[in-house]
């Protein structure tokens, strides 16, 4: 069933996990998400982000996310968007029928420019009548991702938490992102992690100031080392570089996260089995793209199975 992102991290919190948050632009990462949902019983959380509905457009987005609920009717799914630029567009995705919106209020409507705190609460506060007026969740962010810093400059980045308090005290949001050393895309980190890479002490302290909210975390993808190798084997060339350690996320766990973002690690597995696959002499006449696109599926679904299992959301459905 379409559930809102209230009802999932609501129980999430009661029980101590947190759910994988996947991006999906086409059909086979949907049913790979909820193949593997379905096999070990956890809810589902499928995001489209601006580029998605640039890829697939909107209507195909949603009518896919809409398959899979009356394909899975057992599992709840919530259906978001991600990093809505403005609340016109998140108005556009609550009527569209998403059960939960992101108002990125972090940076201005072009999405480069670092906003004001002003400028966040006004925006977020905003959407968040409109979305509550609807039974839809919103998520807020505060702090700065790093999409705009260097690796160095992380550390003056983090969410400030008396910030923190302000903007949910003065929005209502049902879930907070918060900036505790993650960042988009595969380039997080280009030398092997020694120690932590995520700021634990940072969110430590926001759990203490705002016990009873939901964090979430974006760029937690983890790069796997395995995946990178096949890319690169078959033809790829993607430089060394290192994501966030599934243990450090499951730490994270234990101090409030509760929605982990993740679209880099399913581009990486799916990509790495379709150069994995073509390259095989035995496939030098397919013709079949489903086979290749198979390949990516089943990939994408493994992936997807470990990260439900790690989190903990498997049995949760
Ligand atoms: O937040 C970033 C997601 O990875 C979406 O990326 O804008 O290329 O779809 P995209
Ligand atoms: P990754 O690039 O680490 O997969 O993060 C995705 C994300 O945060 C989407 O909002
Ligand atoms: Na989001
Ligand atoms: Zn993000």
């Amino acid at each position: 069933a379409l559930v809102s992102l209230r009802q999932v991290l609501d129980y999430a919190a009661e029980h101590g996990f947190a759910v994988p948050a996947f991006n999906i632009s086409n059909m086979e990462q949907v049913q790979a998400i909820m193949a593997a949902a379905d096999a070990c019983d956890s809810p589902v959380i499928m995001q489209g982000s601006a580029g998605a509905n640039r890829y697939a457009g909107e209507i195909f987005l949603r009518h896919l996310i809409l398959a899979a609920v009356e394909q899975y009717p057992h599992i709840p799914v919530v259906m978001h968007r991600d990093h809505g630029p403005s609340p016109e567009i998140c108005a556009q995705a609550i009527q569209a029928g998403f059960s939960s919106v992101m108002m990125d209020g972090s940076l201005l409507e072009d999405m480069k420019t670092p906003a004001s705190f002003e400028y966040n609460v006004d925006a977020t506060r905003a959407v968040v009548r409109m979305a509550h007026a609807c039974g839809v969740s919103v998520e807020g962010e505060i702090g700065c991702l790093g999409a705009l810093a260097g690796e160095q400059d992380h550390q003056r980045l983090l969410t400030d938490p008396d910030e923190a308090v302000a903007f949910v005290e003065q929005t209502g949001v049902d879930a907070l992102a918060v900036a505790i050393g993650t960042s988009h895309g595969a380039y997080k980190f280009s030398k092997p992690p020694t120690g932590e890479v995520l700021v634990i002490d940072r969110l430590k302290a926001l759990q203490q100031r705002l016990p009873n909210m939901h964090f979430v975390m974006h760029g937690s993808s983890s790069i796997p080392p395995e995946w990178l190798e096949i890319i690169n084997a078959y033809g790829g060339a993607i430089p060394e570089t290192y994501g966030v350690p599934l243990a450090e996320i499951v730490e994270g766990i234990r101090y409030g996260v509760r929605k982990v973002n993740i679209d880099t690690d399913l581009r990486m597995a799916s990509t790495g089995a379709m150069r994995r696959f073509l390259a095989q002499p035995e496939n030098a006449t397919e013709l079949d793209a489903r086979k290749t696109y198979q390949a990516a599926r089943d990939a994408m679904r493994a992936l997807c199975q470990s990260r439900y299992e790690a989190f903990g959301s498997a049995g949760h459905a």
